[in-house]
């Protein structure tokens, strides 16, 4: 079996399979304890495919996908213009999430869609891509300054009224073809 990957921009028609492939990775890589209600919630909710539908309608979201034999195997997700409290700079994106499935990891693939989005966020005008990782994330943790990004500050990230530590990270961008 071939496994040429593509790296293309997201359409309507990939909202479910980027909301099953989203709980997938977003399970593998939080639910490290087993599953609580928190957890359980946010899956459901965070990769509906109404919710997917719904970011890929929105203007100052970008999604790539990668492809894989007609599979998807890991997206990036960027939202345009998005400030950080711990960031000067005015004009920055922020990748939301960089997600490849288990099995893809470890040949490349995550740096490719970063680059990808890094590519996107700069044709957009931004200066800097930033990223949150969890602390408990130390695959993540390592990924990030091996690719250039700086740490820039350790901010708090809540959801379903749990809170958690993160690591923020940056890089400054500068526009080279893709
Ligand atoms: C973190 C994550 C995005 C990294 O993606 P990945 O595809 O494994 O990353 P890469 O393959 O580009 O790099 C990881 C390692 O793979 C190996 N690798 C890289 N290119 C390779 C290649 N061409 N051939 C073989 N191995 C390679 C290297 O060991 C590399 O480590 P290095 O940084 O020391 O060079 C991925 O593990 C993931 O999706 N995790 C779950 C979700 C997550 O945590 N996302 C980030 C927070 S939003």
């Amino acid at each position: 079996m071939t496994r040429e990957i593509m790296i293309r921009a997201a359409t309507a028609e990939d909202a479910l399979c980027i909301g099953v492939l989203g709980m997938q990775v977003f399970l593998d890589t939080y639910a490290t304890e087993g599953i609580r209600n928190s957890i359980a919630n946010e899956a459901l909710q965070a990769f509906a495919p109404q919710a997917i539908a719904r970011l890929l309608a929105e203007p100052g979201v970008a999604l790539l996908v990668a492809e894989c034999n007609q599979h998807l195997v890991g997206f990036a997700q960027i939202q345009l213009n998005a400030r950080h409290s711990m960031i000067d700079a005015v004009n920055v994106a922020e990748l939301q999430r960089l997600y490849i499935q288990e099995r893809f990891t470890g040949s490349g693939l995550g740096y490719r869609l970063l680059q990808a989005a890094e590519h996107r966020a700069a044709r957009d005008g931004a200066a800097l891509l930033w990223a949150t990782v969890w602390d408990g994330n130390a695959r993540a943790l390592a990924f990030y300054p091996r690719r250039g990004y700086a740490l820039l500050g350790a901010p708090t990230y809540t959801f379903q009224g749990e809170t958690h530590g993160n690591r923020l990270f940056g890089k400054t961008l500068s526009l080279t073809p893709a």
